[in-house]
């Protein structure tokens, strides 16, 4: 295996990464332009129209160029298998980022209409760039909010994306690990989950979502039917991760 996947630490790509953690916490980027260069490498040499393609060029960019904090590879398979088993009508993800999960369940489900929550307006024009790239831009909407701004995003999905009592299919949850459990009880409180819904999490472990993980422990039979996936943090095999991928039961 290439030294550099076992231990990521040797790239410069993933050391300055971690020193712009504070800026990607207050602004959603790393703060040297590599999401706006994911795009134009997607344009630049993915075939158009080609989903795969594109996923693939996003990939190479992240091993070969700069570190994405993607879903990735290994977990976006854990991630396709739930899409598949959820085989959704209706999808949301919260945490658009470049856009490569949504084009992720995209795929896995040709025939869902996604709806992504991104606060980073310079996110959802890199994420619409590679979607337009890829020919699914009619497929997925980028909300730009937050579920947590008292109401105003969850209504603005009522009011101008039909989002309505047991209609959602497939939730995905990748953003700030902090909001995790506040914005899955804003989700089950609007009632939009049904019976056999999924909800997949990324990142329990790292940065971890621990209320997260415990509360579904928690609700293990009752509200919720939880696998936890172990896999590792995207794009190298040294650090491990959790992805949860939760059944609703109701209730
Ligand atoms: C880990 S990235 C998402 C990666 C993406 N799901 C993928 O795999 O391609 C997290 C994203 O969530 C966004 N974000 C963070 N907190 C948020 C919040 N409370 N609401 C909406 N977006 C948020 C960040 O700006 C960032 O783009």
């Amino acid at each position: 295996m290439n030294l550099k996947r076992r231990l990521p630490f040797l790239r410069w790509s993933t050391l300055r990464l971690a020193l712009g953690m504070p800026s990607f916490l207050r602004t959603g980027q790393i703060g040297d332009g590599r999401e706006a260069a994911c795009a134009r490498y997607v344009e630049s040499n993915a075939r158009r129209g080609d989903i795969d393609d594109v996923l693939a060029a996003i990939d190479t960019f992240a091993y070969e160029k700069a570190m994405l904090v993607n879903v990735g590879d290994e977990k976006g398979r854990l991630l396709d298998a739930a899409v598949r088993r959820a085989a959704p009508k209706s999808a949301l993800e919260l945490g658009t980022y470049c856009g490569y999960s949504a084009l992720r369940i995209a795929r896995a489900a040709p025939s869902a209409r996604i709806f992504s929550i991104e606060f980073s307006a310079a996110n959802a024009e890199v994420a619409q760039r590679i979607w337009a790239h890829a020919d699914v831009a009619d497929r997925i909407t980028c909300v730009v909010g937050t579920l947590g701004d008292g109401g105003h995003t969850l209504d603005r999905l009522a009011a101008e994306h039909g989002f309505s009592p047991a209609g959602l299919d497939l939730l995905f949850i990748d953003h700030d690990k902090r909001a995790y459990l506040s914005d899955l009880q804003s989700v089950l409180d609007r009632g939009w989950l049904h019976p056999g819904s999924i909800v997949v999490a990324d990142n329990v472990r790292l940065p971890g979502a621990p209320k997260y993980r415990a509360y579904m422990r928690e609700q293990q039979g009752t509200r919720f039917d939880t696998i936890e996936h172990k896999t590792h943090l995207e794009y190298q095999s040294l650090m491990s991760d959790l992805v949860l991928e939760s059944e609703y039961l109701g209730g």
